[in-house]
Order: C-alpha cells, then structure tokens, then sequence
C-alpha cells in the first residue's frame, strides 16, 4: 500500500496569532517524521505567522474554511488566491460544524470542493454522521450519500489527490472515540463508494483519516487499520500530544 500517511491538526477557532506562532515553537522538534505528511489548518488571521514560522521544517499549512469566489463583494469571506499566496496548501472542506453551525450544504460543499482543486488546493473534505443516525443503524446510506454529492464533477485524477476525513459528530469534541473497528468499517466503505464512482486506482489512491477525540492513547490502533490513512485531530493539535499522533 504506497498511500502516504496524512496527520493533520484541525485547530477550530483557537490560537490568537502570537499564541500560534508559540505553539508552531513548542511543536516543531515534536512533529518531525520524514514518512508523515504534517499540516496546520489555522484560523485565517494565523496562516501568514504560521507560514512564516514553520518555513524549513516538515509541517505544511492549511486553511479551516474558505469562499468559492476569486474577489469581490462577499463580506468577511476568504478566497483561495489569498490562501495560495500565504503558502496554504490545503483547505478543510464540509467539517461538520460548518454544515451545522454555518448551514453549509453539499451544493457549496461540492462548489469548494471544484474551487479547491481548481486553485491548486488540497481538500480535506469532512463527511460523517450525527449520533441519531448511528444509532439508527443507516449512517453508511448517509455517508456514502454525503460523497457521491461532495464529489460530483470531480474528476478521477482529482480524487485521487484527495483527502477525506471521516468524522462521527458524536465522536467530535466529545471525548468518545469511534472504536478503531467502527471507524475502519466506515473508512473501508467510504473507499468503496469511490472505486463504485471511479475505479480501483482512484480508490487505492484517495487518502482516508478518521478524525473525532484521536489522542496520543488511541491514535496507533486506529492508524494501523487498513483503510484508515491519517488522522485529522481537534482538541489534541493543540498540544504536544500531536507530536505522538505524527509519529505514532
Ligand atoms: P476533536 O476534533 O479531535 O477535538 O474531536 C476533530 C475535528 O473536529 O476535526
């Protein structure tokens, strides 16, 4: 399996930017392996100081969020050209609390997805299900839904750049893990739907991460599962802790 492993931290709304730039210090001897792709989503008013301060290390920078148009009128948005040029490389799409709390819905999920790729940005596109649906037992058919409509018009050589984040909202924040069985069973899935929409490279290519309360104490036993390629981690990126997720 020649997927390269994908750690990325998911730092939400915290870090002012001199606090972000203290962190990147505290992390950076912390985070280094040649074998891991290691990245920073940062809140906007962070990626200039967060570029400056991991240049010449391993860690690459990413964005939480951004708008599909280029300029113009759209009042406290951020375009992908203003990423690209602060030296972002990737940019989370869809996570759950901007469909949540945001109204986001897969139609502009989709259009950032096309947007992204379009720019020369890496989604990290965030599918997964609220606990009701789990426990209703048809949060697969959700899923699988999620991506067939996140992904429609793209290409198979986009998709196989990709990166998906599956993420149980209950798993989120919450301090319960998905089991690493549960999470594999849903990452194995999701691969499947894209060898049904594209083929069997796409699907061996397209990198997965669970993300929902990985800490340095589960994060080995998820990322040895077969289908599970990374880890996009919240509350835990914040810490040194983070250190132990990229090399665990
Ligand atoms: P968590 O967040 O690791 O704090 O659960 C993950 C995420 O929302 O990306």
């Amino acid at each position: 399996m020649a997927r390269r492993r994908i750690i990325a931290g998911n730092w939400k709304m915290n870090k002012t930017p001199s606090e972000a730039v203290a962190l990147c210090a505290e992390l950076k001897d912390l985070v280094v392996n040649d074998a891991v792709d290691v990245v920073y989503c940062v809140p906007a008013i962070d990626i200039v100081p967060v570029a400056e301060a991991v240049k010449g290390t391993n860690v690459h920078v990413g964005a939480e969020n951004f708008y599909i148009e280029d300029k113009g009128a759209f009042t406290g948005e951020i375009s992908a050209p203003m990423l690209k040029e602060a030296g972002v490389e990737y940019v989370i799409i869809g996570h759950s609390e901007r469909r949540d709390i945001f109204g986001e819905n897969d139609i502009l999920i989709n259009a950032k997805v096309k947007k992204a790729f379009a720019s020369g940005l890496t989604p990290i596109l965030c599918c997964g299900e609220s606990l009701a649906l789990r426990k209703a037992g048809t949060y697969k058919e959700w899923i699988k839904r999620q991506i067939e409509w996140d992904l429609t018009d793209v290409t198979a050589d986009q998709v196989k750049t990709l990166v998906i984040a599956y993420e149980p909202i209950w798993a989120i924040g919450t301090g319960e893990t998905a089991t690493a069985d549960q999470a594999q069973e849903v990452c194995k899935m999701i691969r499947e739907t894209i060898a049904e929409m594209y083929d069997a490279a796409t699907a061996e290519a397209v990198r997965i991460q669970y993300g929902g309360s990985m800490n340095a104490g589960n994060a080995a036993e998820l990322l040895a599962k077969e289908d599970i390629d990374g880890g996009l981690i919240g509350g835990a990126s914040l810490k040194p802790d983070f250190g132990k997720i990229v090399n665990a």
